[in-house]
């Protein structure tokens, strides 16, 4: 079942509770009472149509509509990848890391596995933000560059070599997935490590980090599927302008 404009914001919680992550991308918070989807879109200065195809590519991993995503401006885009970065860096991986500095600090676990669980977690991490921030520092920034450009009614104030040096092709063969660690990390509490007595500590961090797979399987299908296809087709329409 898909989510449409007309649902009470409070029963797609409901319906899928996940989605609160998501929903809070959009800096809407709880407090819905009888309000409709649209409502709390309009409240908020969402754009109901983005948001809706957002929480629905999410709430159901078969629904992934190219052509209506592939409407939206890149800085729509944009602008929603950077805050699910920030929730990454900002709130998830600080909570999965305070649950296993609670598993070592009080020796739930034996030193060897716990220092073997924090090195794992320690290198998916930098590699996790250096992910992203070269797309944040390199890719992102290209795209609204070219975004202005294409704007600007006077030919004359694009500066090329602002564009020239980087490609979004690039970013295409350089783009990789940041999930496969995830998954050894998972197995490795999953299978290997021997479970404490009381193994609660353990089952919220393998559920954080489900959690982190998913959003970031969602995120990825969006930098591949939808922002690449739209920037390729501003560098070509640059491209004719320029001529
Ligand atoms: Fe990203
Ligand atoms: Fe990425």
């Amino acid at each position: 079942m898909l989510i449409n404009k007309d649902m009470k914001m409070a029963d797609v919680i409901h319906l899928d509770h996940h989605l609160l992550y998501v929903i809070n991308r959009f800096n809407i918070q709880l407090g819905f009472e009888d309000k409709s989807v649209a409502d709390v879109c309009a409240e908020h200065q969402v754009n109901t149509s983005f948001f809706l195809e957002i929480v629905n590519t999410y709430h159901d991993p078969s629904y992934f509509p190219l052509k209506n995503l592939k409407r939206f401006s890149p800085s729509l885009l944009i602008d929603y990848l950077q805050k699910t970065h920030h929730y990454y860096l900002g709130i998830k991986i600080p909570e999965i890391e305070q649950y296993i500095n609670q598993l070592t600090l009080n020796n739930k676990i034996e030193p060897a596995h716990s220092k073997l669980l924090v090195d794992f977690f320690q290198s998916y991490k930098t590699e996790l933000t250096a992910h992203i921030s070269r797309e944040e520092q390199r890719v992102y920034p290209y795209v609204k560059k070219l975004e202005e450009f294409l704007s600007l009614v006077d030919d004359g104030e694009v500066s090329l070599h602002e564009i020239n040096e980087y490609s979004i092709q690039k970013y295409e063969e350089e783009h990789d997935d940041v999930e496969a660690k995830l998954y050894d990390l998972k197995n490795i509490i999953i299978k290997y490590l021997p479970s404490p007595n009381d193994s609660s500590l353990f089952n919220k961090i393998l559920h954080d980090l489900f959690e982190l797979e998913r959003d970031l399987n969602n995120h990825g299908r969006f930098e591949n599927l939808i922002l690449v296809p739209i920037v390729e087709k501003m560098e070509k329409d640059l491209v004719k302008k320029l001529k």
